[in-house]
């Protein structure tokens, strides 16, 4: 399927991706790619409208194998990236420094490998934390994430997979619960866009 760089084949990407991340995590970002363009097409307008639709898949497919794609830096690299590019960092982040992954993703996608739609950059700022409203294409590399077949199964899985294809709001919201209990339980605190998304999509439960 097409990527929408400008300045990469999807293969030329694919080969990219596949230097700068561990085999586990490029064969979850395919895993994230291919199950954000099936969700695009339950849930976006490929059956209403030939181009949009088209585009719309080929965003989610971007979006997907690009949302990692900081996750395996060294941490010097990752220190340096962030100086270059000046990406601010929350107290939350400097913490959890796991957590910059999602940020320091936006600006590579954008300044190494060529994409520049902000709902794809969006996309793959907000996949970690999730968010209050999220669009169309944020909620599913968000779920996606969580439900890729590559996935350790987890007891909620099966639910959630069947549940998102129906209901996607509720699906998110349900995986925003998982995420909160599997932190409180390993006492790690939760980010603030997280809270927001919570707060947000509990009407949809
Ligand atoms: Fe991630
Ligand atoms: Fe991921």
């Amino acid at each position: 399927m097409q990527v929408l760089s400008e300045k990469y084949t999807e293969e030329e990407l694919l080969k990219k991706l596949r230097k700068k991340l561990d085999e586990r995590r490029y064969i979850h970002s395919i895993g994230v790619a291919h199950t954000a363009v099936s969700l695009m097409m339950a849930h976006g307008s490929a059956q209403r409208s030939e181009d949009k639709g088209l585009f719309e898949l080929q965003a989610a497919y971007t979006a997907g194998l690009l949302h990692d794609c900081a996750k395996c830096l060294e941490e010097e690299e990752r220190d340096r990236l962030c100086k270059k590019y000046r990406v601010e960092l929350s107290p939350m982040e400097q913490e959890h420094p796991f957590l910059i992954h999602a940020k320091l993703g936006a600006v590579l996608a954008k300044e190494k490998y060529g994409v520049t739609d902000p709902q794809i950059l969006s996309a793959i700022r907000y996949h970690t934390t999730g968010k209050a409203y999220m669009t169309l294409l944020e909620a599913i590399i968000f779920s996606a994430d969580f439900i890729e077949p590559n996935r350790k199964m987890l007891d909620c899985l099966p639910e959630i997979r069947t549940e998102i294809y129906k209901d996607l709001p509720k699906a998110v919201y349900m995986i925003l619960k998982q995420t909160m209990i599997h932190l409180e339980l390993r006492e790690q605190p939760v980010d603030e866009h997280s809270l927001e998304a919570l707060e947000y999509y509990k009407q949809f439960a």
